[in-house]
């Protein structure tokens, strides 16, 4: 499909539109089966095993939790694992769980085989948490019905499911929680490689025609991460369709990844503003993760769960007992010369 080439005002306002275009885009690029998930052999592997092996003795496969930061694929996989199972999908979020009841509610309407997926599962409210111990374990909770001393509690029983559940922050579940699940993925960011073909088969899927050192170009700055490898990728063709004829080849991939603000690296500008802070203003650390949030303006949990994995992945940052602290490779990087006790040496991927 030929589209027209609009310049937007910085300032106007965001047409909504747009946002739910964007999200209907991620949506057709979701691969469908595991076959088709590119990169991370080692969990494509075990999740494989886990499937399989309770296929073929007829059972459901034990509860399954996957951990990694955002972006590597953890809802797409969830799809997967329903898919590859034959049944169906129920899709809330920790969030949402706030009452007992929401959960309940949830619960109630399983059927036999289904698989719950509960995202951001480190975020649901205890108590209901406490009634997501007992569905696990022995399928089976108590319903609390009135209040007060008059309120009784009645069981129900709920057909043998498969949960799964997604976290950015393993560290945060409880450990009640994380001992029921039979099965912890760990996702880890993707190798160039992988990136390169997740970009590859999106642009045949979107139709953008791309030279493959140009896929090589994207691949090698998104930061391991495959939402960002799709993301970049509509915006360099935005470029391309807008600055030439549309085909994207390497000038096309460097110049646009410039225009929106990301670096060889794949830093973007919060990753940026973080190392800043960390040299700039506090001499390259050890400094909390909390002082470099508020430096950046951000929530410590944003800083922790989307910014450092990357960053000690590609060797710019270190955790310390003591702090964040910047390596070499990172003072290099803001084109700086490191102190002699700055750690490390670059890690690139
Ligand atoms: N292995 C993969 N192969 C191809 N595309 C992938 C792969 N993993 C993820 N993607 C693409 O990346 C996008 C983001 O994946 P997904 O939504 O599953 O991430 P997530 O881990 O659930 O992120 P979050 O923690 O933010 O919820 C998807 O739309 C999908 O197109
Ligand atoms: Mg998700």
């Amino acid at each position: 499909m030929q589209r027209k080439a609009v310049s937007r005002d910085e300032n106007a306002p965001i047409d909504p539109r747009e946002h739910v275009q964007e999200r209907d885009v991620e949506k057709t690029l979701r691969p469908k089966g595991l076959d088709e998930f590119i990169g991370q052999p080692k969990v494509r592997e075990q999740l494989d095993l886990v499937l399989t092996g309770a296929k073929r003795r007829g059972v459901t496969p034990d509860h399954i939790l996957l951990s990694g930061p955002p972006g590597l694929g953890k809802t797409t996989l969830s799809m997967i694992i329903a898919q590859e199972l034959g049944t169906s999908l129920r899709m809330t979020s920790g969030p949402a769980l706030e009452r007992a009841g929401d959960l309940a509610a949830m619960l109630s309407n399983i059927v036999e085989g289904d698989v719950l997926f509960i995202d951001e599962i480190h975020r649901i409210a205890r108590p209901a948490e406490e009634m997501l111990y007992m569905a696990m374990e022995d399928f089976r909770i108590d319903v609390i019905v009135g209040k007060g001393p008059g309120a009784t509690s009645i069981p129900l029983d709920i057909p043998p499911f498969t949960l799964v559940g997604a976290t950015t922050r393993a560290g945060m579940l409880t450990g009640p929680l994380r001992d029921r699940f039979g099965f912890t993925a760990q996702m880890e960011f993707y190798e160039v490689d992988d990136l390169t073909k997740v970009i590859t088969r999106a642009s045949k899927i979107l139709g953008v025609s791309i030279d493959h050192d140009a896929a090589v170009e994207i691949g090698s700055r998104s930061r391991g991460t495959p939402r960002i490898a799709n993301r970049l990728l509509r915006r360099v063709r935005d470029w391309a369709e807008v600055n030439g004829n549309g085909h994207v080849d390497v000038p096309a991939a460097q110049a646009a990844l410039e225009v929106f603000d990301v670096d060889e690296l794949g830093l973007d500008r919060l990753d940026r503003a973080v190392l800043s802070s960390l040299i700039k203003g506090h001499g390259g650390g050890p400094v909390g993760v909390n002082t470099l949030a508020i430096a950046v303006g951000e929530e410590p949990a944003t800083v922790e769960a989307v910014c450092e994995p990357y960053l000690v992945r590609a060797g710019l940052m270190a955790r310390t007992g003591r702090g964040r602290v910047a390596t070499a490779a990172a003072w290099h990087h803001l084109g700086l010369t490191p102190p002699p006790e700055a750690p490390g040496q670059l890690n690139l991927m």
